[in-house]
């Protein structure tokens, strides 16, 4: 007997494949996933030609990433300010990226963003700090010195689980060590370059996306690449 074709659903929307160049730190390349990364396909004109998507197939869209330089330590921190003004509450920041990347400088400008007056330090012995000052809380998790299973015990999700902390911004440096990661991160790749520093932001959701789209090099009189 002949199937009955499913009703044609969606199709999803695809951006041109994002350079994921520097989104895996080099430290431990293999832990974090890269972005997924399809070839743009446009839509069939002829609706008959169009493949129904099975109901089971969970839809991959993604967003493409933003890249700036940063030529000074004033415009990390500015960038770290931009974002922390804007980020929405539950935000998780992968910050990636060698040793001395910038990695502390971008936190110390979200926590300005947020309206955080506290100094905000490397949180390399502490592994995490908490900030309660801002505008939404501030956790700041530094990774450097964990690997595997001492990385699952700081029990890093009720950061951004809701049920034990009130949500806020998650910032987490040497974020390559996780081996579980949060649903929809902002990873933040930073590398050395010409003496300052190279950032590629990757949105993982809309809202990130939509965001991200209105960072202009004016915005922090950075230029972009
Ligand atoms: N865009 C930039 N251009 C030049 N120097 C910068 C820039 N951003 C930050 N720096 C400088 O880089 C140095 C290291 O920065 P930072 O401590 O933030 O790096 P990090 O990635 O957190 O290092 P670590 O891997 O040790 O945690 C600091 O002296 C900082 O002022
Ligand atoms: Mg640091």
């Amino acid at each position: 007997m002949k199937r009955k074709p499913r009703p044609y659903g969606k199709f999803k929307t695809q951006n041109s494949c994002p350079d994921v160049t520097g989104l895996v730190g080099n430290a431990h390349p293999t832990v974090l996933s890269p972005v997924t990364c399809h070839p743009p396909t446009p839509p069939p004109s002829n609706p008959s030609t169009l493949k129904p998507i099975h109901p089971h197939t969970p839809a991959m869209v993604t967003f493409a990433p933003q890249s700036l330089s940063l030529h000074q330590t004033e415009s990390t921190l500015a960038l770290g300010r931009w974002l922390g003004e804007r980020l929405t509450a539950g935000t998780v920041l992968l910050l990636q990226g060698d040793l001395g990347s910038g990695k502390t400088t971008l936190a110390k400008g979200l926590g300005q963003g947020l309206g955080i007056t506290e100094d905000i330090d490397s949180p390399t012995f502490t592994l995490i700090s908490e900030y309660l000052g801002g505008r939404l809380p501030f956790y700041h998790v530094d990774l450097y010195r964990l690997e595997g299973k001492a990385v699952d015990n700081l029990y890093l999700e009720t950061y951004w689980d809701g049920l034990e902390f009130p949500p806020g911004i998650v910032a987490i440096e040497w974020a390559e060590r996780l081996r579980h990661l949060p649903p929809a991160p902002l990873r933040v790749a930073l590398t050395h370059r010409d003496g300052g520093r190279h950032v590629v932001l990757a949105p993982a959701d809309v809202t990130q996306a939509t965001l991200l789209e209105t960072l202009t090099p004016d915005a922090l009189l950075v230029d972009e690449v």
